[in-house]
């Protein structure tokens, strides 16, 4: 059995998350669902906030990436914890206010802003856009002038960095569609001289999801440091830098002890650089804070064997989580209940393509017709990536203490 540090089975083989027994999940419910732990959120936030708060600047604004998950329980939580949101969309905004965070509490990113998002964000007074482009520079600039409202803005940079992670979630490589290089400040800078309803606060960098070795990170943050230094030379004032998110979790074992280790040294890089650094910085953080928050429940189909191997067929696949399908990505799975011996299954859904699995040639107790088992670290990019595919309908979603009140 893989060793876990928030997974085990007590005494009764019964699976117990965060030391909570899970024995009353057999009972009747809508499934698949996703289960989140709120304290786990909670936690890992505090967590969060404390370690950055050494690593410079006169003030760490966090604004948690809302794409990772926007279950509104889990929301209400980084309101509570005083934690600002980045949106990538005009749905992400309309959420983000709707659950009460404060304008200056949000910030808008992503390569695509449409006119109507741009303009929604600029009536709202949002905290701020980071602009990926000239073009969206010009956009924003004319639309200030329409609306007669002004905007702050910070400049994406991709500084160009071949980072270690699965390439469909790397973004600070010149190779990627992300961000802006150091050659384009002469013409921002223009365009920003330009209009006064624009107001210059300074860059950002988001230089992919999933890091684990903060080796690529490092070299973009004394990147950054150069371009900070050249852009002040330009007479550019920089008041704030946004260092984006990305931090990793340990899928395999869920190492938590690690991740403090790793959160720590991200913290120790940023002090290294910018310890002193004059403006405030902004972080957006996703993965590290619900990852490990929440867990997918599917029941057991069918089990087949097709004479090569053993196939576990679920009600739930790629529909519901696409991670294992789009990335490789590792989940773990565990059966509610375990038993003695071991076997190695495929586990499946339900959908007509092969691609459609959660796992493949996965060690595990063996599993019975009907039973429960819990696919774990979903709560990052699970839900919010679900669709409705085959036409089977989307996961239910629930926090866990009150679901398994009898
Ligand atoms: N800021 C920006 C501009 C981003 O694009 C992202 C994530 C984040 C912050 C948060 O990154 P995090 O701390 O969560 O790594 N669907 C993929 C992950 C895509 C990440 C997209 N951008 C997955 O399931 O692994």
């Amino acid at each position: 059995m893989v060793k876990s540090q928030i997974f085990n089975y007590n005494q009764d083989g019964f699976l117990c998350w965060n030391g909570q027994d899970l024995r009353a999940l057999s009972a009747k419910y809508d499934r698949p669902i996703y289960l989140y732990d709120l304290n786990f959120v909670k936690n890992r936030v505090q967590l969060y906030k404390k370690s950055l708060s050494t690593c410079g600047g006169t003030r760490q604004n966090i604004f948690y990436a809302l794409k990772a998950n926007h279950y509104s329980p889990i929301l209400q939580i980084f309101k509570n914890e005083g934690v600002g949101i980045d949106v990538v969309s005009g749905g992400e905004l309309e959420l983000a206010m709707k659950e009460g965070f404060r304008p200056e509490q949000i910030i808008f990113s992503g390569v695509g802003k449409t006119a109507q998002e741009i303009k929604a964000a600029i009536n709202a007074q949002i905290r701020q856009i980071n602009v990926e482009s000239s073009s969206e520079l010009k956009r924003i600039s004319s639309m200030t002038k329409d609306l007669n409202k002004s905007i702050e803005v910070v400049f994406r940079l991709n500084p160009d960095v071949d980072v270690k992670t699965h390439p469909y979630i790397a973004t600070g490589f010149r190779d990627n569609k992300f961000g802006m290089n150091v050659e384009s400040l002469p013409e921002l800078i223009q365009i920003v001289s330009e209009n006064e309803l624009l107001k210059f606060k300074g860059f950002s960098i988001h230089i992919g999801s999933q890091l684990l070795e903060l080796g690529d990170f490092a070299e973009a943050l004394r990147k950054l440091k150069s371009i900070v230094a050249q852009a002040s030379g330009l007479g550019l004032k920089i008041e704030r830098l946004d260092l984006g998110g990305g931090l990793g979790i340990d899928y395999h074992s869920q190492n938590i002890q690690e991740e403090s280790r790793l959160l720590q040294e991200y913290s120790a890089l940023i002090k290294n650089e910018f310890g002193d650094f004059s403006g405030e910085l902004q972080f957006e953080p996703g993965r590290w804070l619900v990852g490990h928050a929440g867990v997918l429940v599917a029941q057991v189909q069918y089990l087949k064997n097709n004479g090569f191997k053993d196939f576990v067929i679920l009600d739930s696949g790629m529909n519901h989580l696409m991670r294992p399908t789009l990335y490789s990505a590792h989940h773990s799975i565990w059966p509610l209940k375990s038993r003695p011996t071991m076997k190695t299954y495929d586990f499946v859904g339900p959908i007509c393509e092969s691609g459609d699995f959660l796992a493949k040639a996965r060690n595990c107790s063996q599993i019975q017709e009907n039973d429960i088992v819990l696919i774990a670290d979903v709560g990052a990019y699970g839900y919010t990536m679900s669709n409705s595919y085959n036409l089977h309908s989307l996961p239910q979603q629930s926090e866990l203490p009150e679901f398994l009140r009898p």
